[in-house]
């Protein structure tokens, strides 16, 4: 266990499926680790219709002072809208948690082999936001810094290190030589650190196309922000998908542990949302926020377990499989906990 860190979490459901899957995960996490103690906060859609603001001070200052927040998800407009900003982007600046860990295993058969865990710089990169219009020309600065670098290059290794494997850096230095030439350089320079970890690199290309045509080849991948962002969708895909892809966001003071999926505004109501997701999100909020690493391995072994049973909700059945609603398969879960 960590001694430095608070048993506190902040939960925020947020809009859709966050309202019916973040309680779930709740549920599950006090039954695993009884001595957290959570509080609820709002943000959102909903919260900016009713107070104009999508992330009140309110939930702001009490994630602060839990350091561990579980967000579910919450609905943006795909049009601009005076005031509105995405809370959970805000929140993950605010907290300056810059090493988002996204792990994907196949928990579904058919088995492809896929066990890898995506570590993506959470906070610079493509994602500036330095972007400006110069005549006909629209132009965006990508900024890579060798502290922003080394600093999640550190958290990856350190988690290569702990779960034994071996770390792949991923870059595309030979096009971009100064910016990706830096980040594949300070990511080297961290390696010296972690003798034990065996490290190779690969152009973001030649990623893509190995994880697809060979999903086992990758055990941990170290990427900058957009290859990271891109490539850890492409992971939960050839895992089981949105309804069981879990995240975790680290920074030096604060956590974020998210579903991957957004607030699924088609299913929201039905009850039938995969809370699994959510769940496994938690597992990550156990393993690397508080390190309570065999409780992590419980809830990971409930899950395994519930769905050995058969318990499939609708977006992980196959045609014709009966299948279970958010309740029934949380049930499930804490039975097996
Ligand atoms: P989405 O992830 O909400 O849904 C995509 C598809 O996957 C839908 O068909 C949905 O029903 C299904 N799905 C997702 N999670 C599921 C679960 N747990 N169980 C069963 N089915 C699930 O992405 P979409 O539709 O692109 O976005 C919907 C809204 O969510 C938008 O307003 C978007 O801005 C927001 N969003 C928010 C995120 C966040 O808060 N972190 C992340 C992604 C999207
Ligand atoms: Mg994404």
């Amino acid at each position: 266990m960590n001694a430095t860190r608070p048993l506190t979490l902040c939960a925020i459901p947020g809009d859709g499926i966050g309202r019916e899957v973040i309680p779930v995960a709740v549920e599950v996490l006090l039954k695993v680790a009884p001595e957290i103690h959570v509080c609820w906060a709002e943000a959102g859609w909903g919260t900016f219709m009713e107070t104009g603001n999508a992330l009140p001070e309110a939930t702001l200052s009490a994630a602060r002072e839990a350091k561990a927040v579980l967000f579910g998800a919450t609905s943006s407009p795909s049009h601009r809208v005076e005031g509105y900003k995405s809370p959970i982007v805000s929140l993950r600046r605010e907290l300056d948690t810059f090493a988002n860990i996204r792990p994907a295993r196949k928990l579904l058969p058919p088995d492809n082999g896929i066990d890898l865990v995506v570590v993506r710089e959470n906070t610079e990169g493509a994602y500036s936001r330095r972007e400006r219009m110069k005549e006909d020309a629209a132009i965006s600065e990508r900024v890579i810094s060798r502290s922003g670098s080394e600093r999640v290059a550190r958290v990856a290794f350190r988690l290569a290190d702990q779960e034994n494997r071996p770390l792949t850096i991923v870059h595309k230095a030979n096009v971009l030589p100064v910016t990706d030439g830096l980040w594949r350089e300070s990511c080297l320079t961290v390696a010296k650190e972690f003798p034990n970890v065996k490290v190779d690199e690969v152009l973001v290309d030649a990623a893509a196309y190995h994880m697809v045509r060979t999903p086992p080849r990758f055990r941990l991948l170290l990427a900058p922000n957009l290859y990271g962002d891109i490539l850890s969708d492409l992971a939960s895909a050839l895992a089981d998908g949105l309804g069981m892809a879990p995240s975790i966001s680290l920074g030096k003071d604060f956590a974020i542990a998210e579903p991957v999926h957004g607030s699924a505004p088609d299913i929201a109501g039905r009850g039938i949302a995969n809370p699994i997701a959510s769940v496994l999100s938690v597992a990550l909020l156990l393993k690397h926020w508080w390190g309570f690493e065999d409780r992590a391995r419980k809830v990971e072994t409930a899950v395994a377990k519930t769905l050995s049973d058969g318990l499939r909700t609708p977006d992980i059945a196959s045609p014709g499989e009966e299948t279970v609603g958010t309740r029934e398969m949380a049930d499930a879960i804490l039975r097996h906990l």
